[in-house]
């Protein structure tokens, strides 16, 4: 299956074109948000799928016939993807929004911003084998060669939206300029999921009782996710998608980089990170029991 290879280049940073034009684009970079908007914002391979289901099943409190009906991006739409006007315009109610975009670019976009913003984060390690792994599979991205190649790029932040440091530091960076601003990470629901929707409901002001949480928690659990055509990408042509060279839902855990990583890589992106990283207060969570 030959690759799609367009790739559109909005300030300096990559983007698949065949989801993603300069409209499209400054679509997103110009959006009016509303008070009563949901934004999710992840760096790629975060678990933004995940939290994509979450919100959907928290906001239907449990019950799972919108997530097992609608695509993920139809009741989440990405701002910067082409399509987004248009399910904007057919939604009704409050709206739940994805974005890949880094800060600086929402930036403008978001000023006084009162809509809720929630920030999900993960071990950089993991994003970046989950990411080469997604490569291989996903056609409109590029051929990512050997992970030493890949993981060689990433680091630098040359690869599709962008450098993860820049997207991380950006977005935590600035939580003080929201008024509604939640941060997680995939870590925290992986050992924690049942935590995690309460914290999510909590700030959705959407509180579940005790059967509506049990069936929200077994919903978005990586089984049922695995299995839901809404969230797996199986609906998305092999030409886009190609499921015969490996899953969306690939393993869904925390800490899989030890399978892939030698030390000396180990001990590479440490260096990269400790320097990138060091005035966020984020350091050292991924490894926390
Ligand atoms: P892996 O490739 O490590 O398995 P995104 O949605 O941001 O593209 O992130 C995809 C990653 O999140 C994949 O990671 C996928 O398996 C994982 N994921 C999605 N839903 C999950 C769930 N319910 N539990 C654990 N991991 C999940």
């Amino acid at each position: 299956m030959s690759r799609l290879d367009v790739t559109e280049s909005f300030q300096g940073i990559k983007f698949p074109g065949h989801m993603h034009t300069e409209e499209s684009l400054n679509f997103a970079t110009d959006f009016k948000f509303e008070e009563t908007d949901t934004l999710i914002v992840t760096y790629p391979k975060s678990g933004t799928t995940w939290m994509q289901e979450i919100l959907t099943l928290v906001l239907s409190k449990g019950d799972p016939t919108i997530a097992q009906s609608q695509p993920n991006w139809a009741r989440a739409p990405w701002l910067e993807q082409y399509y987004c006007p248009e399910v904007l315009k057919a939604s009704s109610g409050p709206r739940i929004i994805t974005t890949h975009l880094p800060y600086h670019l929402l930036a403008p976009a978001l000023q006084h911003c009162k809509a809720k913003v929630i920030y999900v984060a993960r071990n950089v390690k993991d994003v970046c084998v989950s990411y080469y792994h997604f490569h291989k599979m996903a056609n409109f991205l590029p051929d990512p060669g050997t992970f030493p190649e890949f993981l060689k790029n990433f680091l630098k932040g040359d690869v599709h939206y962008g450098s993860w440091f820049d997207h991380v530091n950006g977005w935590t960076g600035h939580a003080k300029n929201f008024q509604n601003f939640f941060y997680i990470t995939y870590e925290e629901m992986f050992q924690d999921l049942r935590g995690s929707l309460q914290k999510v409901s909590h700030f959705l002001q959407c509180t579940l009782c005790k059967e509506e949480l049990n069936l929200a928690e077994k919903h978005c659990s990586f089984n049922s996710m695995k299995e839901n055509a809404m969230v797996n990408y199986t609906l998305i042509p092999k030409e886009i998608i190609d499921h015969s060279k490996g899953k969306f839902m690939r393993k869904g855990k925390v800490g899989d980089w030890k399978n892939m990583f030698t030390e000396e890589q180990s001990g590479l992106v440490d260096e990269v990170y400790f320097s990138q990283m060091a005035d966020s207060s984020l350091l050292f969570q991924w490894d926390q029991p």
